[in-house]
């Protein structure tokens, strides 16, 4: 089998997306291998969890910074350090500039708890709840300097049940955000699908799961 794709989660709290991608490559035909998890705050609760899996941590606190660019030229070289060839954000909150962007093009991805183009931004269940929507659910996409507007990857829905709340809406969403970001990074990684002039290059097989349903 060829090299595993070294590949880095940055994350700013809890980091259940970031378990769920570290569980899945730890299977031997996973393309992909965590190198590192970064966090922009010292206190993320997924740090503990990824050094007890013995993956390097690494902490670039952005508050420790005078500007958004010096901290991503030190995210960079951090990333650059661990040789590390794709970027999974995974709760990352900090927006990042289109210089990080730009440099990262094609081996940055995200996931977003919506079914995009719908609900960009912040606090997408409340909205998709005070929409009355019947489905809502979340993405995996390339990042593109604007905000949660890049290509999508994979999907995954949800219905929305009568009595929903925030909490109860989220968790439905968390359940299916954890199969879905460990199967699109392996598409990522195995070069299934690519990013190639702001579009998306999709040799995956027509049966192949990227809409998938809770
Ligand atoms: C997830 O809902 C993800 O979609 C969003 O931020 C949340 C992060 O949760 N981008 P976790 O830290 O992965 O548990």
């Amino acid at each position: 089998m060829t090299a595993k794709v070294r590949t880095a989660i940055l994350i700013s709290g809890r980091g259940s997306n970031m378990t769920a991608l570290i569980e899945a490559a730890k299977k031997p035909d996973y393309p992909a291998d965590i190198a590192l998890v970064l966090s922009n705050r010292p206190d993320a609760g997924g740090l503990q969890r990824a050094a007890a899996d013995g993956i390097a941590t690494a902490i670039v606190d952005h508050k420790a910074h005078p500007d958004r660019e010096s901290f991503e030229h030190r995210v960079d070289a951090v990333l650059r350090e661990h040789g590390v060839e794709i970027v999974c954000l995974a709760g990352f909150m900090r927006i990042l500039t289109p210089w990080f962007i730009t440099r990262w093009e094609g081996r940055l991805i995200n996931i977003h708890p919506s079914l995009l183009p719908d609900y960009r931004g912040l606090h997408t269940h409340a909205r998709a709840l005070a929409d009355g929507v019947s489905r809502h659910g979340c993405t995996v996409h390339f990042v593109v300097p604007e905000l949660d507007a890049g290509p999508t990857i994979a999907q995954a829905s949800v219905p929305v049940l009568p009595g929903d709340d925030e909490a109860a809406l989220s968790a439905r969403v968390l359940e299916q955000e954890h199969r879905l970001y460990p199967a699109a990074l392996a598409d990522v990684a195995a070069g299934r699908v690519r990013l190639i002039e702001g579009a998306i290059a999709d040799d995956r097989p027509a049966d192949h799961a990227r809409f998938l349903a809770g």
